[in-house]
């Protein structure tokens, strides 16, 4: 049996601080044997950068999937092309820095990753996800049928979508980008595992890990703010998946929602440009 857990975008310094800080017990406790965390907004609330996937990986995690944010931080440009490991959206039109999958070695066995982003209500637009993924999905059954895709989308019909889309094909479908996370964990009908959004690791008394008043305040006035991460208490969203690797299919998914450690950190956050800020309802 392979066990994966997949952690759900994480928010800002107090997400990756606790990611990093509960990781090993994470591991020990379920006997995990990979870890595939979303790190679209790990900078700040905007992106990741070099740094931040560096010391998430040294955490122990396998694989950093990201979405829409992915290249909100300029280093990010030059340093995907260094890092296999750090995924951005496979359905990037050819030439796009990065790359959209990966397969790694492990002690039991090959496993991919590949990420994706839907096009509901989502910028930019990228290349139809369906089709994308079905390519990558052809390619990588050649050599693992144990494959975990990470669909980062804002719809929940699109994303359920492409878990009967990839039934069967793939280990785990599991969905990212919205922030909070669904109650709808289930193997579908040819053994693929899904949910339709793994949440977040950040700050709980927030806006999808941003402060509530400056988001609240946007919503009421329609003026211009910026919208720095919350503070306080983080909880870590995600799910874990059990697969047969000899077949990949699933054989379990639960979904994890675990309180972070209980101490802040008072590293101070990015700079948060105004004019760069993103719209509310974008993650
Ligand atoms: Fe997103
Ligand atoms: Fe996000």
């Amino acid at each position: 049996m392979l066990t994966v857990l997949f952690l759900g975008d994480i928010v800002g310094e107090p997400g990756r601080n606790a990611v990093i800080a509960r990781l090993p017990d994470l591991k020990e406790q379920h006997a995990v044997d990979f870890i595939i965390v979303n790190g679209e907004n790990a900078a700040g609330g905007r992106g990741i950068t070099g740094k931040i996937t560096i010391d998430l990986l040294r955490a122990g995690v396998a694989v950093v999937t990201t979405g829409d944010h992915v290249w909100d931080q300029k280093d990010i440009f030059s340093f995907i092309d260094t890092e296999p490991r750090l995924l951005r959206p496979i359905n990037y039109p050819a030439g796009a820095p990065g790359n959209g999958s990966i397969v790694l070695e492990t002690a039991k066995g090959k496993i991919g990753v590949i990420n994706v982003q839907c096009r509901t209500f989502m910028q930019p637009i990228l290349d139809n996800p369906f089709r994308a993924v079905e390519a990558a999905v052809a390619k990588i059954r050649e050599e693992t049928p144990n494959i975990i895709v990470d669909v980062h989308g804002e719809t929940t019909s699109e994303k359920i979508a492409m878990g009967h889309f990839l039934d069967g094909k793939v280990s785990a479908v599991l969905g990212t980008h919205t922030h909070v996370q669904t109650a709808d964990e289930q193997i579908l009908g040819g053994g693929t595992a899904f949910l339709c959004d793994a949440g977040m690791c950040g700050p709980v008394n927030s806006i999808l890990g941003r402060a509530v008043e400056p988001i609240m305040n946007r919503f009421v006035s329609n003026l211009p703010a910026a919208f720095p991460v919350a503070a306080g208490d983080v909880r870590l969203h995600g799910a874990l998946v059990a697969i047969d690797e000899k077949t990949g299919r699933a054989l379990n998914i639960t979904r994890v929602n675990e309180p972070g450690p209980a101490q802040a950190s008072a590293e101070p956050e990015p700079k948060i440009d105004l004019e760069q800020s993103s719209s509310p309802e974008q993650t």
